[in-house]
């Protein structure tokens, strides 16, 4: 076998066998391809489109490349669950600790952030003593025992995923449904899971921008599921604007906290309750996602959740007072307001531009090596839909450096638009995509 007949094959749109699929990614991560070769093959990808099969068998070529989490030690079924990435976007923070409380067993692993968008354990490390290195047996232990843990992601796992990631970035290739749909697949099978639950961005601050282009993503992750055994949920909902009002780790960490008090933003609270039900029916603790919505509900409502995430912060070192008083997590020196240059209602605001704000502001990565301050951000008091009048404040920049203010402020006064019509409500969930089919909510 040769890589430049596999690539030729692609280019000209025919179907590879698995064996050319995994020679090509086999040979990559040992440095017989090189990366030209795979770089030509990633924009044959993008031109040509991938089979449902040839998706899912770049997956497990791609899942197979490094270490398989072995999770068959914890009791139940593992239900993962990931996000296409967003702003402000704190869901795990809730949806974890809720639906270990319903019975679930939740063996997280997580990532840090990196430039625009945050990352679940950099949010927790706002909790004084939370630890987020575990060995895999302390991993399982403590699923086990408290049915839940969050991890950061150890040993050596998709390799090939990072290095063909690292060679979309620069070669105009990110944006092909196979190729994200396989790396994101790669990395939820090799991290252990049996079934998937999937949140697909669309709008502004996603990588699908419109909606079409979401479901295809969904129903290429889907099938990916139904390929390889694993049962798979997507959803396809908006990432028009942030989700809940706080951006920062620390920020985001103390509205987590008061969704699982039952009084949390709307939109947060209903994308983990969309998300949690069918982790539950996934699971197999719920026979239904209406039946795990009520399950869900009550654990909000009754304090289950939160005891579950103070259970969480405790069984990995971390301070639970911290949790029972989030008014003890780190906190900016000073909060000045954005005031708004006009008077009308908002009518979209760029989620992106506000996560490069919080950014800039110290809150996120601009560099591997950037320390990140845990106490800064953004929350914001206006969203879309909402009216302000000329000099009202649209948000609170929670400030610690305030070397760059000027340039931060100007950059969220540009990211929100505000007019005169009243816009249209528009829905935060637009549908599910599952083995049974695509449902539309809108
Ligand atoms: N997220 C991933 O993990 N991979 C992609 O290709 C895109 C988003």
């Amino acid at each position: 076998m040769r890589a430049y007949d596999i690539i030729y094959k692609k280019r000209m749109g025919e179907e590879l066998t698995p064996a050319e699929i995994a020679f090509l990614i086999d040979g990559f991560v040992t440095g017989a391809v090189p990366d030209y070769q795979m770089s030509a093959f990633a924009m044959a990808i993008c031109l040509q489109g991938m089979t449902a099969r040839e998706t899912a068998d770049l997956t497990m070529a791609m899942a197979r490349s490094g270490d398989i989490i072995d999770l068959s030690a914890i009791r139940g079924r593992k239900v993962d669950k990931h996000s296409t990435g967003g702003v402000g976007d704190k869901v795990s923070l809730v949806l974890v600790p809720l639906v270990a409380a319903c019975g679930a067993p939740v063996a997280k692993m997580s990532g840090r952030g990196l430039g625009h968008t945050g990352g679940t354990l950099d949010k927790l490390e706002s909790v004084p003593g939370m630890r987020i290195e575990r060995t895999s047996d302390e991993f399982i232990e403590q699923v086990n025992r408290i049915g839940c843990a969050v991890v950061g992601q150890s040993g050596n796992l998709v390799p090939a995923d990072k290095r063909l990631y690292a060679l979309r970035d620069v070669t105009a290739t990110v944006d092909s449904i196979p190729l994200i749909a396989s790396s994101i697949m790669s990395k939820k099978i090799a991290g252990g899971a049996d079934a998937i639950v999937l949140d697909v961005k669309t709008g502004s601050g996603a990588f699908m921008k419109t909606l079409d282009d979401a479901f295809r993503l969904a129903q290429a992750m889907v099938d990916i599921g139904r390929e390889t055994g694993r049962e798979v949920a997507a959803f396809v909902s908006e990432m028009d604007q942030p989700l809940g009002f706080a951006v920062g780790n620390a920020l985001e960490v103390a509205e987590a906290i008061e969704t699982l008090r039952g009084f949390g933003p709307k939109d947060l609270e209903d994308v983990c309750l969309a998300l949690g039900s069918q982790m539950l029916r996934l699971a197999g603790v719920a026979p239904d996602a209406e039946t795990a919505r009520k399950m869900l509900t009550r654990a909000l409502r009754n304090g289950a959740g939160l005891n579950k995430l103070i259970e969480l912060v405790e069984a990995q070192g971390g301070d639970p007072s911290y949790i029972r008083q989030p008014v003890k997590l780190p906190r900016a020196p000073k909060v000045v307001p954005l005031l708004a240059a006009a008077s009308g209602y908002v009518q979209s605001i760029e989620a992106l531009e506000i996560g490069v704000a919080a950014m800039m502001l110290g809150a996120g990565r601009e560099t591997k090596e950037s320390v990140l301050d845990l106490s800064v951000g953004v929350v914001l008091r206006k969203k879309v839909g909402d009216q302000v009048e000329e000099g009202e404040a649209l948000a609170d920049l929670h400030v610690g450096d305030d070397s760059r203010l000027a340039e931060v402020k100007q950059r969220l006064l540009a990211a929100y638009t505000i007019g005169a019509p009243e816009p249209p409500a528009h829905p935060l969930i637009y549908g599910l995509v599952t083995e049974a089919g695509i449902e539309r909510y809108a």
